[in-house]
């Protein structure tokens, strides 16, 4: 019998495409996957260190293995991503677990089939962080493991320069690197020939791909390229940062009918002074421009973005200013946030941090906000009729789902096998994000 692996995955986007790439390293040393914790030969953590809790959740699981480990020593225990990265954290989880074989960075990632055979036969765990890699993870094949049909994930560039004060993933991911276009065009046609009809471009900041070569390629040029695959698919990408979100994306955006007209745009806040102590290189006046810009070419367009409240020093008055733009912006709806400190950055060291009770009494504020402006768009879509690419059946309910362009999920019955499928719903009913409807023709 196979030996099995387990991934856990906390985090972003990213996160969960690279653990698809563990996933496929694992596959080629000979695992398969399996279900349980219990049922693993190697369990892997791919874990993120954007906010405390992230950290904790993945300190809890990884200490609750301790039991495991010791009722069957042959288990492999292997810990990798945002957060071994951080400076002595690799030493740190050592001290605290040391029961863990392994332990690789995020820049190290494709060598962890090597790691593996390093430990095999050895009582001391395996250590290899690697700092300031400046070439492409694992640029020469594509060995994803892709069990998120019929969507795919696809990495234009890795890494961040931007150093917004809050945020740790400069530190962890490294500056930018961007694929070269023909590599991640010939990646996209390969999962188009596959038959993925969802694309997904990654990366932390999209707008600034090609900056790191000179500008010898660029963001709106990789999409028009991609685009001109002429069957039906639809492309996505994120994250897209408002202070290079330009026309010509947009242009791009209006010009091609596969790329969705959602634009996910993180503003972070709504006053002018906390955006500048976020050293986010905008303005909440800039900020609107551009999404009126947006909306002027691509009107049927609709916006997510990112949201934080108790930045350090963030007073009543400012958090009122993100309510405000957060009206004015009309989101879609929008991931929030609440402030947490991270040790390294600036913020982190600021004097004015903003105690618990303010920060939840903020974010409970900011969710009802948001809430309110989804249900809003959510109850405008009974009665009409929307395309979504049907992804999955959820057993429980005995429904299929799907997204519309926009991300709204929508539930249907189907005697047939839509999966991969683009079903055109009649919506009956609307509750909170997500949709019920009545496929056409059936
Ligand atoms: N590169 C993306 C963001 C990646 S992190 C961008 O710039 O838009 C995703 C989100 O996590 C950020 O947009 C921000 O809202 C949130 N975030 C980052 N650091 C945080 C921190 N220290 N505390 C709370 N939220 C944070
Ligand atoms: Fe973090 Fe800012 Fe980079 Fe986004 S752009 S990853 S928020 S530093
Ligand atoms: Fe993503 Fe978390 Fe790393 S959000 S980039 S996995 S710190």
């Amino acid at each position: 019998m196979n030996k099995r692996y387990c991934i856990v995955t906390y985090g972003c986007q990213m996160n969960v495409h690279e653990s698809e790439k563990i996933a496929g390293i694992l596959r080629s040393k000979g695992y398969e996957e399996g279900k349980t914790q219990e049922d693993a030969d190697i369990i892997v953590f791919n874990t993120c260190c954007i906010r405390e809790n992230a950290e904790n959740h993945a300190y809890g699981n990884i200490g609750a293995l301790k039991k495991l480990k010791k009722a069957k020593p042959s288990l492999l225990i292997a810990v990798g991503g945002c957060m071994t990265q951080q400076t002595g954290a690799a030493e740190k989880l050592k001290k605290k677990f040391p029961f863990v074989d392994i332990i690789f960075g995020t820049h190290n990632l494709e060598d962890l089939g090597r790691l593996i055979d390093e430990k095999a036969g050895r009582k001391k765990s395996v250590v290899e962080i690697v700092e300031g890699k400046t070439e492409i993870e694992g640029e020469d094949a594509d060995f994803s493991f892709r069990t998120s049909y019929p969507n795919a994930w696809v990495n234009i560039m890795y890494g961040c320069n931007n150093f917004c004060s809050y945020c740790i993933v400069p530190y962890v991911r490294g500056r930018e690197r961007s694929r070269r276009p023909e590599k991640i065009i010939s990646e996209v046609n390969g999962l188009l020939d596959q038959g993925y009809k969802e694309i997904t471009l990654l990366g932390q900041n999209v707008n600034s791909y090609g900056n790191d070569v000179g500008g010898a390629f660029n963001f709106p040029q990789l999409l028009r390229d991609i685009c001109k695959r002429k069957e039906k698919f639809r492309l996505r990408f994120m994250t897209s940062n408002p202070k290079d979100f330009g026309e010509d994306l947009v242009r791009a955006i209006a010009e091609n009918e596969q790329i969705c007209n959602l634009v996910h745009l993180p503003v972070q806040a709504g006053s002018d002074r906390i955006l500048r102590l976020m050293n986010r290189k905008y303005t909440a006046a800039e900020y609107l421009k551009k999404v009126e810009m947006l909306k002027k070419h691509v009107p049927d367009c609709q916006l997510t973005s990112d949201i934080m409240v108790g930045f350090p020093t963030e007073t009543e008055e400012d958090f009122q200013q993100t309510l405000r733009l957060v009206k004015e912006a009309g989101f879609a709806t929008a991931f929030t946030f609440v402030y947490s400190p991270r040790s390294g950055t600036k913020a982190a060291e600021m004097e004015g941090q903003i105690s618990d009770d303010v920060k939840k009494d903020r974010i409970m504020r900011l969710v009802e906000l948001v809430n309110a402006q989804t249900r809003e768009l959510s109850s405008a879509y009974v009665g009409k009729t929307i395309e979504i690419l049907c992804e999955d059946k959820d057993e429980k309910k005995g429904l299929y789902l799907g997204r519309d362009e926009y991300g709204r999920m929508g539930y249907f019955e189907s005697c047939g096998d839509p999966i991969g499928k683009f079903v055109k719903l009649k919506i009956a009913e609307a509750s909170g994000v997500s949709l019920r409807g009545k496929a056409c023709g059936e």
